[in-house]
């Protein structure tokens, strides 16, 4: 197991070329996606079905051959275990029913072990079926990010029914990422013991909150998580990927204890190279070159390449891969990196 690559470079280790596996690399973007997600019905069946979820886990890892799978889920599972009536209605994302400050005492979390219990499922099996070398990555939203979709009821812009919910109700705010902490402790040991080598942490909405607000809602939930993860499972390897932190990734690290540091595109290459003699960093490719493919695609993978392939990097896309992108250029990106 000490020999996957991703989890020498977890360790500090520099492997070059580096491991690469993409963020939503199981999706839409792929035929085999499409046909597997039509017949499973509606996206949550396809998330508690571990027949379905095993499968498009594995598409991409035969596809092409990436370093790493990524247990197939979603983050709003957790909501989802709570009873908030989740749901993902074709084209428009994910709807829910939105929280009121005095319902989150009334939250009962007794149910989530038996509703999550085929996501489990689904871990023993990739983990049995995944190439020796393959690394599985479990996962789950950050506290924060999950919360900005239960108050707001659905996706939102600018996070702002979240932010004016922890301005206005700092206790319950507190109180709601707590409970959500300790859940999305308890799940990712269960994933770790269920065969996951490592987990990823997405905070994929911290880039919104000013520094207090950051420091008291993205950095202590997540050090709580690290912490109960950890006295269940010593040493058990974690990813956090604050998108959008910025200046405050340093301190994130230093403060929550992960591993490893998940970095958008934002985040300039001499930042991410003093990030990394801290530790290893995961990143950075903006999307959006995957898309345009050519000259664009190769300037960016060498840029990093360049920039951080004499540390330890996991390489990867700085958000996760968009339906309209082009599996040539999913090829194309492998072999610019693992040509070195
Ligand atoms: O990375 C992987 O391949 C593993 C699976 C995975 C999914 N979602 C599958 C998915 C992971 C790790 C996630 C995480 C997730 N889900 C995040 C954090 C990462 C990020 O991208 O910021 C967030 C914010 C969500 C919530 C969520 N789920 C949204 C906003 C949406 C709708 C957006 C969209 O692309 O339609 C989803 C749905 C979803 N989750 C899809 C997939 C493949 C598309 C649903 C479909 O097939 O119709």
């Amino acid at each position: 197991m000490g020999q996957r690559k991703l989890l020498r470079v977890l360790d500090g280790e520099t492997v070059f070329p580096p491991p690469i596996w993409l963020m939503r690399q199981a999706g839409r973007y792929l035929p085999e996606y499409r046909e597997t997600r039509a017949r499973a019905g509606g996206f949550l069946d396809l998330c508690y079905n571990p027949d379905f979820a095993t499968e498009v886990t594995l598409q991409p890892i035969r596809r092409f051959g990436f370093d790493a799978a990524i247990l197939f889920s979603d983050i709003l599972v957790i909501p989802d275990a709570l009873h908030r009536g989740v749901r993902f209605e074709a084209g428009e994302g994910p709807r829910m029913e939105p929280i009121r400050p005095a319902e989150i005492q009334d939250l009962d979390p007794s149910d989530a072990d038996t509703h999550l219990a085929p996501v489990i499922a689904t871990v023993a099996r990739l983990r049995a079926e995944l190439p020796e070398e393959t690394t599985l990555i479990g996962f789950c939203g950050a506290p924060w990010t999950v919360a900005t979709y239960m108050i707001a009821g659905r996706g939102t812009p600018d996070q702002a029914p979240a932010r004016l919910f922890g301005y206005r109700n700092p206790e319950e705010m507190r109180a709601l990422l707590f409970l959500l902490a300790e859940m999305s402790a308890d799940y990712l040991v269960r994933q770790l013991q269920a065969g996951a080598d490592c987990v990823q942490i997405f905070d994929s909405w911290s880039g919104v909150l000013d520094e207090a607000s950051f420091e008291a809602y993205a950095v202590a939930p997540v050090a709580r998580i690290v912490e109960k993860v950890r006295a269940a499972v010593p040493g058990a390897k974690i990813i956090g990927f604050p998108k959008g932190a910025g200046a405050l990734l340093s301190t994130y690290r230093q403060k929550t204890g992960v591993d490893a540091l998940g970095l958008d595109w934002g985040v300039p290459l001499s930042f991410a190279r003093e990030l990394q003699a801290q530790g290893a960093v995961q990143g950075n490719l903006d999307p959006l070159r995957l898309i345009a493919g050519g000259q664009a695609l190769e300037e960016g993978v060498r840029a990093i390449l360049d920039g951080l392939g004499q540390g330890p990097l996991v390489f990867n896309l700085g958000h996760g891969i968009t339906p309209d992108a082009p599996i040539a250029h999913v090829e194309a990106l492998l072999r610019l990196v693992r040509g070195g």
